[in-house]
């Protein structure tokens, strides 16, 4: 039986899980693949470090160019995240005929370009079903099994932290402060957890759905990001009160004026497939031309869910090397580089949250300016306890387009009445346009 051999690098959370597949599915794997699948060196920082598994020590390195220098080894499976040194490393496997493994979402939507080009001009494949939406074969059902159709659209919730975030809030009522103390006790949120929180991680991984689905490469940074930071449980209670739960998407649509992209935090209304995705889960709504609506539901990250992810990508890359064969989830052509459109023409309902004096006139000013920019309301909420200063006065709108309620807005934040105090904007999910 032929052996394919592999070097890991990186041992932590999502390497340790790989181990772990490798070894405890070992006989499936072989007779699916007809090939031994050997790990053969693992990059670490430090050889004697408590890990999550259990690995014979002659197998650990501190020196890349035991793994990138052996012409032994068939796959490299980068796992040590972040750009550098990740991408010398996947540039210098690929650079010695190597086929490449990686979870590494910043990597791919900040140097995919050079990597998949390089890939291509050496014949190799760079496999990531585990940079988006950890344990979901999202990539791999939107490039094989959504092959034959056109994808028009991707609903997602893609990043696990924000939504655990999220989810503790409007269940328990806590603020974003302690629900953030909470998912970093519980192991679901980093010590800085700034990407999550911000939105960029999602940015990532929606760059990388875009590429996919739509053949578009486009620079991550252009993606519209705003993160869940300045939600507060009165946004989240309203929302309630009136069938919405608070979800931070990232959603992609193909349109006739060009792609638009976007990451945000958005009223869900609560009977919505995705209003019922709890804690650190993940899922995809993609909308295609022939299918229509399908989901794709699991874990998002985690040493065993991702783990299947880069294993199973490991089986593939394996599978094509017994086969002579490569066909890699970017292909070298048809790819073309795009800028998300601006959002200014993007038409939704808003929630606004304005904390005021409690006095006449202050919903008038307010609504004076909301339509003088040519903004409808539709629906207004004030719960002011008596003598309460400043009250908070949460006004939706009817669907508006993006230009007039920023320039509202704008104007309001200028108002005097206002103290300082930031304004609140949620947009609601469009189900017209959004599926
Ligand atoms: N930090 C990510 C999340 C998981 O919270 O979803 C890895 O992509």
């Amino acid at each position: 039986m032929r052996t394919i051999a592999i070097g890991q690098l990186g041992l932590g959370n999502v390497g340790a899980g790989t181990v772990a597949l490798l070894r405890d599915n070992r006989a499936a794997i072989e007779s699916r693949l007809h090939a031994k699948v050997v790990v053969r060196k693992i990059l670490v920082r430090d050889r004697e470090r408590t890990r999550d598994v259990t690995v014979n020590p002659s197998l650990l390195t501190t020196r890349a160019d035991d793994i990138l220098g052996d012409p032994e080894i068939d796959v490299v499976v980068e796992l040590i995240g972040g750009i550098e040194p990740a991408r010398t490393y996947i540039l210098q496997a690929l650079t010695a005929g190597k086929h490449v493994v990686t979870a590494n979402k910043a990597l791919l939507a900040e140097h995919g370009a050079e990597i998949f080009a390089l890939a291509a001009a050496r014949g190799l494949s760079v496999y990531f079903e585990g940079s988006v939406a950890g344990g979901i074969p999202i990539i791999r059902s939107l490039r094989e099994g959504l092959a034959s159709d056109r994808i028009e659209a991707i609903t997602g919730i893609v990043n696990g932290t924000s939504n655990y975030i999220l989810d503790a809030m409007t269940r328990t009522g806590a603020t974003y402060a302690d629900a953030l103390k909470d998912a970093q006790a519980a192991g679901f949120a980093e010590a800085d957890p700034t990407l999550d929180v911000g939105g960029g991680d999602a940015a990532h991984k929606l760059a990388l759905l875009a590429l996919v689905s739509f053949g578009v490469r486009v620079d991550p940074a252009e993606i519209v990001t705003e993160g869940i930071t300045g939600i507060s449980p009165l946004d989240i209670e309203t929302a309630a009160e009136l069938g919405y739960v608070v979800k931070s998407l990232a959603i992609a649509r193909r349109t006739e004026a060009g792609l638009c992209l976007r990451v945000h935090p958005t009223l869900v209304p609560r009977t919505h497939v995705l209003a019922g995705v709890e804690g650190s889960y993940n899922a995809c709504l993609v909308q295609s031309r022939a299918l229509g609506r399908s989901l794709y539901y699991g874990r998002g990250a985690g040493m065993l869910p991702t783990g299947v992810a880069v294993v199973s990508d490991i089986i593939e890359v394996c599978r094509n090397i017994a086969a002579g064969t490569s066909s890699p989830p970017v292909p070298d052509a048809g790819i073309v580089e795009g800028t998300p459109l601006p959002l200014d023409n993007l038409v939704s309902e808003n929630y606004l949250c304005l904390h005021v004096p409690n006095q006449p006139g202050m919903l008038g000013k307010c609504a004076a300016c909301l339509g003088k920019h040519g903004v409808s309301i539709k629906r207004m909420i004030q719960n002011a306890p008596l003598g309460r200063h400043p009250v908070p006065m949460v006004i939706f709108t009817e669907p508006v387009e993006e230009h007039k309620i920023a320039a509202a807005i704008r104007e309001m934040t200028t108002f005097e009445i206002l103290g300082g105090m930031p304004i609140g904007r949620i947009r609601v999910l469009d189900l017209g346009d959004t599926p």
